[in-house]
């Protein structure tokens, strides 16, 4: 089997030079034990901040071991009694063409429900987050003005539709014109900010001119500030994430929050999907209904191989995809 281990720490952005590719023998089978032939990785931000030495989750990943993240494939062996030969599964076992496991940290996936992109984006971690978060932490309610901050990626696509579903007008902010086309005519979005082309202020000032009632904020610093001064009254923040600091661990843009939140009355939540996990069974379900309905778009950006795993995330950290980042094996 081949998988991507961590060879060096990255020392701010990631090069392709921090990874490499190994080859192990593929692992006999024990009892109750499963080999899944991965054919999605998914690619997520949070990777760049466990491979540093201040990884906020925990230890430092080690030197050498398998770069963390979801796959989804095809189970080749097994003798365990819940997942057969022939069937789908998913689960985090790492950047590999292989994954090996007793079951305990794999799902059985349910081929009816959609391909096997759609188990890692909207069934996974990603569309989860954005479920629970949207809906348990933002609240929005039919009218409310609601800003999405990375907005056309894996979970901000979602967490958008999700509130636009609930009858309220959400704009969202991306990187570029393309993607922010993209927000407006495809996924419906009522507005679009580009955050490359500057004047967030003015650009907030302008969509939001009685204050802005839920922030999902997937992306923090500066741009952060610019939101916390325009909160409506009672409004909600989620910080779900800040994918515009992840490279610069250790000297981060922390937004001034207390001030703002005080003066609107306003309540943010720190949002952990992995809260929510004893109602997944429970979002899967009701965002497999809005995807079937039409009412919930979802878009990928599938790059193909193992050895371009890590420019897949080195990429994304950069703002190069529009919806969920895969790479198919
Ligand atoms: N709380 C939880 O339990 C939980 C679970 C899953 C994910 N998350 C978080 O959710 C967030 C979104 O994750 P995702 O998987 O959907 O990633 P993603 O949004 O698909 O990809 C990351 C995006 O970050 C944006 N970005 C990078 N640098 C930026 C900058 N300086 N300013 C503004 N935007 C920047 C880029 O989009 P643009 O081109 O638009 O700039 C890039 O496409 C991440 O912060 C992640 O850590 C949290």
């Amino acid at each position: 089997m081949r998988r991507v281990a961590l060879k060096q720490r990255p020392d701010g952005e990631p090069v392709a030079g921090d990874f490499e590719v190994l080859e192990d023998a593929l692992p006999r089978l024990g009892q109750n034990e499963v080999l899944v032939a991965a054919r999605f990785l998914s690619i997520d931000p949070y990777v760049r901040t466990m491979i540093d030495a201040d990884n906020p989750y925990g230890a430092p990943m080690p030197l050498g071991q398998t770069i963390t993240g979801d796959m989804a494939g095809e189970v080749v062996a097994s003798s365990n009694p819940d997942y057969a030969v022939g069937s789908w599964a998913a689960g985090r076992l790492g950047w590999a063409s292989h994954g090996f496991d007793d079951g305990s940290r794999l799902r059985p996936l349910d081929p009816a429900l959609g391909e096997l992109p759609l188990h890692l984006a909207l069934f996974g971690s990603s569309g989860l987050t954005a479920y629970f978060g949207m809906l348990e932490l933002g609240r929005p309610r039919p009218g409310d003005q609601v800003l999405v901050s990375g907005a056309a990626g894996a979970v901000g696509q979602v967490a958008g539709q999700i509130a636009k579903a609930v009858g309220a007008r959400v704009v969202g902010i991306a990187g570029g014109q393309t993607k922010c086309g993209h927000l407006v005519e495809v996924l419906g979005f009522d507005g679009a900010i580009d955050h490359r082309a500057g004047e967030i202020p003015a650009a907030l000032d302008q969509r939001f001119p009685d204050g802005i009632d839920v922030y999902y904020d997937n992306i923090g610093g500066p741009i952060t500030d610019a939101v916390m001064a325009r909160l409506a009254h009672r409004a909600r923040v989620v910080v779900c994430g800040e994918s515009s600091q992840y490279d610069a661990i250790g000297h981060e843009y922390r937004p001034s929050i207390l001030g703002p939140l005080m003066d609107s009355r306003a309540t943010m939540s720190g949002l952990l999907v992995s809260d929510f996990s004893h109602r997944y069974d429970e979002g899967r379900a009701a965002l497999a209904a809005l995807h079937r309905d039409g009412r919930l778009k979802v878009e990928f950006d599938i790059i193909d191989g193992l050895d371009y795993a890590a420019a897949a995330l080195i990429g994304m950290l950069k703002g190069e995809n529009t919806g969920k980042r895969l790479v198919r094996i």
